[in-house]
């Protein structure tokens, strides 16, 4: 018992040691917290921007659509408010992303997407559908 007890002590002890800081830890610490602080790149801010923004950011899609704006095609907000992010309609969504189409929203058609990933397309979909909150 008291060994195991012991043992974690004895190990820290010995880090400091082997650190040059004597026995007790005292303020030699203020030195490593400046190299430290030196080194470690200020901690990039949280990105708020989500993949599927950033996906669609990079394709042609905002020439058609703005969030809460019909331009040629839905706002995505009113395509957020017509359907419930459920995985059913995000695999329906982003099956229209990559192969276009007509007739929820008018005649207009929507192009087809054809190099966009199956996976991005999804990414995309959750994004619209998250803009109607
Ligand atoms: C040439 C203009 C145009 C471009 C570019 C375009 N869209 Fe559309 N989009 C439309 C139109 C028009 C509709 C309405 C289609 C309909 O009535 O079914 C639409 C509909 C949609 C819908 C709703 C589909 C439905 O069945 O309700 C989603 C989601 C969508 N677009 C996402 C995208 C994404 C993501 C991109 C980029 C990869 C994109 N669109 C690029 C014109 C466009």
């Amino acid at each position: 018992m008291t060994k195991k007890f012991l043992a974690p002590l004895f190990i820290s002890a010995m880090f400091v040691a082997a650190c040059g800081g004597g026995e007790k830890k005292e303020e030699k610490k203020d030195d490593e917290v400046k190299i430290s602080a030196n080194e470690v790149p200020a901690a990039p801010a949280t990105p708020t921007v989500s993949k599927g923004e950033t996906l669609i950011a990079s394709k042609d899609c905002l020439t058609c659509h703005k969030v809460d704006l019909k331009l040629v095609g839905p706002a995505y907000i009113d395509v957020a408010k017509k359907y419930p992010a459920t995985e059913e309609n995000i695999a329906m969504l982003a099956d229209k992303i990559i192969k276009g189409g007509t007739g929820n929203w008018g005649e207009v058609p929507m192009t087809p997407h054809p190099d966009v990933p199956l996976e991005d397309a999804k990414e995309m979909a959750k994004y619209i559908l998250s803009t109607g909150k």
